[in-house]
């Protein structure tokens, strides 16, 4: 499968939205939201992981509109903070539908949790977190362990170290066994390597040893104490391709070194990068052109306030990138190297030092694919710019679900 933007898929969506009257003047950047796409990456992961409960990482792609398609589609959803928690119920979520992880929980919010939020699934990630928690008894509480594997992942975004600041080191196996035989309401256990995992075989190696942890603790409680497992995300994704292989082997994997793991225990996935990151794309008007600098730069409306993650870690970029000529066609022919500048006022605000492009000509735009997940959701204030509007489509509807950001808006958020 080639990548979500195809010559057609860009050409015919845009001047879509143009025909329907989305696109207004100021908008010189928007995202493109794929519903369909999105369906799709949930409807396989509901093939291929048929006994699991699916909890979406919202972090990904917080927009309402994204986690009421998740919702809708039978899915459940993942919260890191509070804040999640609401965005999930304004969604529509029911409080079964959420599994919640932030590693900060205050008592104040575990009060919450106890008096309005029953039946939420609550995973602890410290030993110490275990006795706050103990007021849930409306609740499954899961223990995050870290299995100290190597997932393979970029360094920032491995947890699975000695040092992680994420779950209690498997090394710990006393200590975690006796506080899941303490605590009556401990009933899950919990992992979650790292994202955009390498190694497929490291799960696999992970789950086993929590099924061997799962193991000793219901031997020793005398029945099935640990009755659910949950895997958490991780799973990588190609950005040149929209390619899902890999999780066929990734589930045979698991089969392979815990065959019992479906079949025994109730599972929960925790994916976000793998079902939201082929679902969008984003288009920018190219404002200027610098023929002085080496390579020539193009300057565009987006960068590191969306882009957060991979312009601050100041490493080249591995996003794709489209021109599209003036006719919203995309653009082919002898390529050169151009640097593509973002629209901040700091020096390492680039979305490439070296992209190779057709020629760029007055009113050409660049399409960056693939920024469904963990781009925009991670939106930076710097500068103050606005946040892009968002078209949502599918191949029955089309419809703005979020404005572009006006001053006053911006005004508002610094007030
Ligand atoms: C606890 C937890 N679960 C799930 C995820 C989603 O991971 P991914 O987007 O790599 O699938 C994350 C990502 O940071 C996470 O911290």
């Amino acid at each position: 499968m080639l990548s979500l933007i195809q010559e057609e898929a860009f050409s015919s969506t845009y001047k879509r939205a143009l025909t329907n009257d989305l696109i207004s003047s100021e908008d010189t950047s928007i995202i493109f939201f794929d519903t369909d796409k999105l369906e799709e990456k949930l409807q396989y992961l509901k093939t291929l992981f048929p006994e699991s409960t699916h909890a979406i990482a919202i972090k990904s792609n917080p927009l309402i509109v994204n986690l009421k398609t998740i919702l809708e589609y039978g899915f459940s959803l993942e919260a890191a903070s509070m804040e999640e928690i609401e965005l999930a119920k304004a969604a529509g979520a029911e409080n079964h539908q959420i599994v919640f992880d932030s590693p900060v929980k205050t008592t104040t919010e575990i009060q919450l949790l106890a008096e309005q939020l029953k039946g939420i699934h609550v995973n602890a990630n410290c030993i110490e977190e275990l006795d706050r928690l103990k007021i849930l008894q409306d609740h499954v509480v899961g223990l995050r362990i870290n299995p100290l594997v190597d997932p393979g992942s970029p360094d920032h975004l491995s947890v699975s170290r000695s040092s992680s600041k994420f779950g209690v080191p498997i090394s710990l196996e006393n200590e975690i066994i006796q506080a899941a035989l303490d605590y009556d309401n401990v009933q899950c256990l919990h992992v979650h390597i790292g994202s955009q995992i390498d190694d497929l075989n490291s799960l696999p190696i992970a789950l086993e040893r929590i099924l061997d942890l799962a193991r000793i603790i219901n031997q020793r409680a005398g029945f099935k104490k640990i009755h659910t497992i949950d895997l958490g995300g991780g799973f990588p994704v190609n950005y040149q391709l929209d390619s899902v292989l890999g999780m066929e082997q990734l589930r045979e994997n698991i089969l392979r070194r815990t065959p019992q793991l479906f079949s025994e225990y109730k599972t929960i996935t925790e994916f976000g990068r793998f079902p939201n990151a082929h679902t969008s794309w984003m288009v920018s008007e190219i404002e200027y052109e610098l023929s002085y600098t080496t390579p020539k730069t193009i300057m565009v409306h987006l960068g590191a306030d969306s882009f957060v993650r991979e312009i601050y870690s100041f490493q080249e970029k591995h996003r794709k990138f489209i021109l599209s000529g003036k006719d919203y066609s995309i653009k082919k022919g002898q390529e050169t190297a151009y640097q593509i500048g973002g629209p901040l006022c700091f020096g390492g605000d680039f979305l490439s030092r070296n992209c190779l492009l057709p020629k760029v000509e007055k009113a050409d735009k660049l399409v960056i694919a693939d920024v469904g997940a963990n781009t925009f959701s991670l939106w930076s204030r710097h500068c103050s710019r606005a946040f892009p509007k968002v078209i949502a489509y599918s191949k029955d509807k089309m419809e703005i679900i979020k404005s572009r950001e006006s001053y006053t808006d911006i005004i508002n958020f610094w007030s």
